[in-house]
């Protein structure tokens, strides 16, 4: 059997796919990401893929790879940058990272809401700019999170958005990526909340309308925003949002503690195998 690794992953991922003698690998053995050409050549004919988030994985890909191919198994619980259609029609399997990364996720939803909310960024940088001369009652204050509510997209269907917009002083976007969500907060959602209110999105960015956004932070429609997930990633340094004080912006760091990332890239290993052998995988996406 022969997989197709599309990055350098940590240690122990790839040493659990190697102590597993089931497969010879090809790995992009690079922190950045593999160039498409580079992906298209390494897929051909193997038999599994161990991918990222960052790689489209579409039909291009999966003729690239030809009929070989069973298993893809994806570092990440997203699954919005597989051609899930066609991976199905081919009857390729697919492993994913449910789960494993949901508590430093949330800690990161938590600390990008705190930042954004208590303008941490801002008073950072006012004491490095020489901006902090005194204490001063009316200067950096914020909205505390303390005896608010909190209206979470993402934790099933049992609030309808509209509402959840209009109530929450904190909303915090942590649903999928699909074309059911895509551009889902837009001017109407942003329209709906309070002018008070603090946006947190750690999903994915194309389930804000990034231009909408903008416009309810600087016309002062909402109060502040924190983003840990932004389209495109990376965000063009010179993109309006990285202008606004009240916007605080993460280069997609949820799930990026060293515990994590190594469950995450072992738990990968052993979907890719198990998908090899043609056994159950411990975490595999119905299709
Ligand atoms: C995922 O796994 O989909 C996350 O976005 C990574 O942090």
């Amino acid at each position: 059997m022969e997989v197709f690794v599309s990055r350098r992953l940590p240690r122990e991922g790839l040493a659990a796919l190697a102590q597993a003698g089931a497969c010879s690998i090809q790995q992009w053995d690079s922190d950045e990401p593999v160039p498409r050409a580079e992906l298209l050549a390494g897929v051909a004919g193997k038999h599994g893929l161990l991918c990222l988030l960052s790689d489209r994985i579409d039909k291009e890909v999966l003729d690239a790879a030809g009929p070989n191919l069973k298993i893809i198994s994806t570092l990440s619980v997203g699954v919005d940058h597989l051609a899930l259609d066609e991976i199905k029609k081919r009857g390729i399997r697919v492993g994913y990272i449910p789960d494993i990364l949901t508590d430093a996720t949330a800690e990161l939803s938590v600390a990008l809401l705190l930042a954004a909310c208590r303008r941490l960024p801002e008073a950072v940088e006012e004491v490095k700019n020489g901006g902090w001369t005194t204490w001063k009652p009316l200067w950096l204050c914020g909205y505390g999170l303390s005896g608010s509510t909190v209206g979470i997209v993402g934790l099933g269907r049992i609030v309808p958005l509209a509402k959840l917009a209009e109530e929450s002083d904190f909303v915090v976007v942590t649903c999928s990526l699909t074309p059911g969500t895509e551009g889902m907060c837009n001017k109407d959602f942003f329209g709906r909340m309070k002018k008070t209110s603090v946006f947190i999105n750690t999903s994915r960015g194309a389930v804000v309308n990034q231009e909408d956004l903008h416009q309810a932070l600087v016309s002062g429609q909402i109060a502040a925003a924190g983003l840990d997930v932004t389209s495109p990633e990376p965000l063009p340094t010179d993109h309006p949002l990285l202008s606004l004080k009240n916007c605080v912006i993460l280069p997609h760091i949820g799930s990026a503690t060293f515990a994590t990332r190594s469950a995450m890239a072992v738990q990968a290993a052993h979907n890719l195998l198990a998908g090899l052998r043609g056994e159950r995988l411990p975490s595999e996406l119905q299709l």
